[in-house]
C-alpha cells in the first residue's frame, strides 16, 4: 500500500479544494444551467441547496476521508469492514469516471479557445461587424468543436496534460498551481464584472439572474439545482473523501468546508453577474443558444466589444483552463487512490490505467457535437446523458449514501470528533451538522430525486 501523502500547507489545502470545487461547474455549466431554468429562482434554490444540503454533506465526506485516511472505497471497507457500504465508494469512482469523460472535453474545448485567442484566429474579421456577432461566433464555435477531429485532438491534449501532472504528483504541482491561479481567477472575473454591468441594458440582464419569478420552479428545477450544488462542490464522487485523506490531524473542517461551498458559490454569482448583462445586452437569448455552449459563444462577444479582444479572451480562457485542470486532476485523483490502496498499483500504472482509456472514451463523447451529434441515448446526445446521467442520478445517490452512512452507521462519535478535531474545537454547531445530515439531507435527497422520476 502507499504511504499516505499530505497537503504540504494550510494554505495549500484550501487552494486545491477550492481549485477541484472552481472549475467549468461554476463558470460554464452554472450559467448554462440557470438560463435552462429560468433564471434567479434558479440560484435561490441552488444557494439552500449549498447551505443546507452541500456543506453537511462535504463535512461528512471531509470526516469519512479523513477519519480513514483512505480512499474513496477504502474508506468505508475500513470503517465498516465485512459490509456492503464499500459499494457507496464505488458508485463514487463510477460517479467520477463518468464526469471526467465529458469534462475532459469541455476542458479541450477551452484548451481551443485559448489557442484561437492567442493566435486572433477567434477574433480574425470581427472588425466593423458588430451586428453579426453572435453569428460569427456560434459559426466559429461549431467550427471549433462542431467539427469531426479537432475537438477530438484537443481533449487528447488534455488528457495528456492531465497524465504529466498526476504522474508528477498532485501535492507539489496542484498546491502550488492553485495557490497562484484561484486569486487571478478572482481578479480576471471582477474585471469583467465591471464591463459586463456598464454594457447597455446591462440592468435587464441582473434582473433576470437576481429577480425570481417563482412560478417557474418545478421539480425539475429542484433537481436541477441540487445536481448543481453537488457537482460544483465537488460532492458525491469521491474526491472530497480523497483529498481529505490528505489533510492533516489539524485541519478544521468546518472553516475548510464554509470556505469552499462560499468561494464557490461567489464565483458562480459573478458569472452570473457577466454573463446575464452582456445576453441582454446583446439580445442574445433567443432559441439558437445551447446550454452548453453559452459561454463560447456569449463572452467572445463581449472580448470584441473591448480594445485588445485577444488579450481579455487569452487571459480569461487561460485562466478558466487552469481552474478546470485543477478539478480534472481532482476528479482523476479518485479512481487512481483507490487503484492504488486497493490494488496496490503503482503511481504511474494507476495514472495511465485511468487516463489511457479516456483517449477513447472523451474522444467518442467529444463527437456529440460534431460526428456523433445525431447519435443519442434515451434521447440525449453522448455527452448530455453523461451530464444528466451523472449529475441527477449518481451525485445524489452517493451524496445520500454518505449522508446516511456517517449520519447513522459510522463507528460512534467519528463525525463529532473529525468535526472537533477529538475535542480540541469547540464545535458548537456539531449537533445542527448532525441532524442535517442524519435527517434533512437522505430526507431531501430522496424527496427530490424520487418526484423528478415520477
Ligand atoms: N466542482 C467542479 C466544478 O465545479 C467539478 C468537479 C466535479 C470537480 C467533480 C471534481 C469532482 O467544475
Amino acid at each position: 500500500m502507499s504511504e499516505k501523502q499530505q497537503f504540504a500547507s494550510k494554505i495549500g489545502l484550501i487552494a486545491a479544494t477550492v481549485g477541484s470545487a472552481i472549475g467549468l461547474g461554476n463558470v460554464w455549466r452554472f450559467p448554462a444551467e440557470t438560463q435552462a431554468n429560468g433564471g434567479a429562482a434558479f440560484l435561490i434554490l441552488y444557494i439552500a441547496c449549498v447551505l443546507i444540503l452541500g456543506v453537511p454533506v462535504m463535512l461528512a465526506e471531509f470526516s469519512l476521508g479523513r477519519g480513514s485516511r483512505a480512499d474513496s472505497i477504502g474508506a468505508f471497507r475500513k470503517l465498516a469492514p465485512h459490509s456492503a457500504w464499500w459499494i457507496v465508494g464505488l458508485l463514487g469512482v463510477v460517479a467520477a469516471y463518468v464526469i471526467i469523460i465529458y469534462y475532459m472535453v469541455v476542458t479541450g474545448w477551452t484548451l481551443e479557445y485559448l489557442v484561437q485567442s492567442v493566435d486572433g484566429g477567434l477574433y480574425s474579421g470581427t472588425e466593423g461587424a458588430e451586428g453579426s456577432l453572435a453569428g460569427l461566433f456560434t459559426e466559429r464555435m461549431n467550427t471549433y468543436i462542431g467539427s469531426f477531429w479537432r475537438p477530438v485532438i484537443f481533449t487528447w491534449i488534455v488528457i495528456a496534460l492531465n497524465i504529466v501532472i498526476l504522474l508528477g504528483g498532485v501535492q507539489k504541482g496542484i498546491e502550488r498551481l492553485s495557490n497562484i491561479a484561484m486569486p487571478l481567477l478572482f481578479v480576471i472575473l471582477l474585471f469583467m464584472l465591471v464591463v459586463s454591468l456598464t454594457l447597455p441594458g446591462a440592468s435587464e440582464g441582473v434582473v433576470y439572474f437576481l429577480d425570481p419569478d417563482f412560478s417557474k420552479i418545478g421539480t425539475r428545477t429542484v433537481i436541477s439545482a441540487l445536481g448543481q450544488a453537488l457537482f460544483s462542490l465537488s460532492i458525491g464522487m469521491g474526491v472530497l473523501v480523497t483529498y481529505a485523506s490528505y489533510y492533516p490531524a489539524s485541519t478544521r473542517l468546518g472553516r475548510t468546508s464554509v470556505i469552499v461551498a462560499l468561494t464557490s458559490v461567489l464565483v458562480a454569482v459573478m458569472m452570473g453577474l457577466i454573463i446575464f448583462p452582456a445576453v441582454k445586452s446583446f439580445g442574445l437569448d433567443g432559441e439558437s443558444m445551447r446550454g452548453a455552449t453559452l459561454i463560447f459563444v456569449t463572452l467572445p462577444e463581449v472580448f470584441a466589444r473591448l480594445p485588445l479582444p485577444w488579450l481579455w479572451s487569452t487571459l480569461f480562457f487561460a485562466l478558466l483552463l487552469v481552474a478546470a485542470v485543477t478539478s480534472t486532476v481532482s476528479i482523476c485523483e479518485v479512481p487512481i487512490a483507490s487503484l492504488q490502496d486497493r490494488l496496490g498499483y503503482s503511481r504511474r500504472r494507476a495514472v495511465l490505467t485511468v487516463l489511457l482509456p479516456l483517449m477513447v472514451l472523451s474522444g467518442v463523447c467529444s463527437m456529440s457535437f460534431g460526428g456523433l451529434a445525431d447519435f443519442t441515448i434515451f434521447g440525449y446526445t453522448i455527452f448530455d446523458f453523461l451530464d444528466m446521467a451523472s449529475t441527477n442520478l449518481l451525485l445524489p445517490a452517493v451524496a445520500m449514501g454518505i449522508a446516511l452512512y456517517m449520519g447513522w452507521f459510522a463507528p460512534k462519535g467519528l463525525l463529532a470528533n473529525e468535526l472537533s478535531n477529538y475535542g480540541t474545537l469547540r464545535g458548537r454547531s456539531i449537533p445542527l451538522v448532525e441532524a442535517l445530515i442524519r435527517y434533512l439531507a437522505p430526507v431531501a435527497i430522496a424527496l427530490i430525486v424520487i418526484f423528478n422520476y415520477i
